[in-house]
């Protein structure tokens, strides 16, 4: 039986958890820019008026009219093997200080979690407040890029332009991330309301390289200028001409900053910037969460990637070490999520 997520639930202390509604807005933007960013308030209004999320994706507990909790859960998908699973990812999550540690944010991942099984996601992804996540059933899964300094620059690039992005570049945006991710096993591309809320909010720095009116490469960076370091992330490019282009074109931007890259290994913007990086060994291990809330229907799903593998792999059924393998072999994989995992 599907729940209905859309019923107010009575918490301790008078506190009811329900679905925001558009008199909340403005209480929930201020919420979620006084304990996490400015720009949350712009984002949580970009998600709740997207005709593919709207308000019923977020959810608010409230103390009377007064909001003290919010969450807000999006549609993803997770591709693996040619298999598309729908897929749900958290964000947008605060609690009042003055509320905090009573089981507000349990209450509305429960809430999420159930939202989220009544619209059929598989799997649920996110990235958050490191362990945090882990206390609701989330395991760190898919590694984070590493970010790397850039020791040197390619020389600057001929007759391609880089510039913000644009409405009619999605497409283009969309298909350059489609083949740098195809070389991974397994991958979440930007949903279309994803590359709609990127565009909407100026300071996403989504940027591509025009050649000719066509775009060859694409990044996101973080905004350049002051102390901030300028990276750049979910970097694709068409080749590795258009890449190197694209490295020295973001360098323009802010010239003298240092530049860190987030490497997305076996790329061609991973290949092409190899030289220009410092190879330091990697520090921390950051990771995006997943969380596999039914692990019967994940597996029924992949189904024809299991077959797939054990007729690839032509093994007797007997043989229960070989069998694991096959079925189970270390994968690759690729995010793409609305909120970059570095500062
Ligand atoms: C982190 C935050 C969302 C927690 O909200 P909350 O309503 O106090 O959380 P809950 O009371 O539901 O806590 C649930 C569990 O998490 C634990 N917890 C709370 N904050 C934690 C933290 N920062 N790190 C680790 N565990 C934490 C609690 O002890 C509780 O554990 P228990 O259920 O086993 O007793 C809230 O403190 C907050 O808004 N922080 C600032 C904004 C932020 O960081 N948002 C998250 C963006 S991903």
């Amino acid at each position: 039986m599907i729940k209905n997520c859309s019923a107010a639930v009575s918490l301790p202390g008078g506190l009811v958890l329900r679905q925001a509604r558009p008199a909340d807005l403005d209480q929930i933007g201020a919420l979620l820019s006084a304990r996490g960013e400015p720009d949350d308030a712009v984002d949580h209004r970009l998600v709740v008026t997207d005709p593919d999320a709207g308000l019923s994706a977020c959810a608010v507990v409230v103390d009377g009219d007064r909001v003290v909790s919010t969450a807000t859960l999006l549609d993803e998908e997770v591709h693996i093997g040619g298999i598309r699973l729908p897929a749900g990812q958290v964000e947008l999550v605060a609690t009042e200080s003055e509320y905090e540690g009573r089981g507000l944010v349990r209450a509305l991942m429960n809430w999420a979690h159930e939202r989220s099984a009544a619209s059929g996601h598989l799997v649920q992804a996110m990235i958050g407040i490191p362990y945090f996540y882990r206390l609701f059933g989330y395991e760190y899964a898919i590694d984070v890029p590493q970010v790397l300094k850039v020791n040197s620059l390619p020389p600057a690039g001929g007759r391609s332009t880089l510039r913000a992005a644009r409405p009619s570049d999605i497409g283009a945006m969309a298909a350059l991330q489609a083949a740098a991710q195809s070389g991974f096993d397994v991958t979440m591309p930007h949903s279309a309301a994803c590359w709609r809320w990127l565009l909407d909010h100026e300071s996403s720095n989504l940027l591509v390289l025009d050649h000719d009116g066509t775009v060859i490469a694409t990044a996101r960076t973080t905004p350049p200028g002051g102390e901030t370091l300028l990276a750049e992330a979910e970097a694709a490019a068409r080749d590795e001409a258009a890449a190197r282009d694209l490295l020295s074109g973001s360098a323009a931007l802010a010239p003298g900053d240092p530049i860190r890259i987030a490497h997305r290994a076996g790329t061609v913007t991973g290949n092409a910037w190899q030289e220009f990086l410092d190879h330091e060994p990697r520090r921390t291990a950051e990771r995006y969460y997943l969380r596999i809330p039914d692990v019967a229907a994940l597996l029924d799903a992949l189904r024809p990637l299991f077959w797939q593998r054990l007729t690839a792999a032509g093994i007797d059924r007997t043989a229960d070490e070989e069998l694991f393998q096959a079925l189970f072999p270390p994968l690759t994989a690729d995010v793409l999520s609305y909120y970059l995992p570095y500062q």
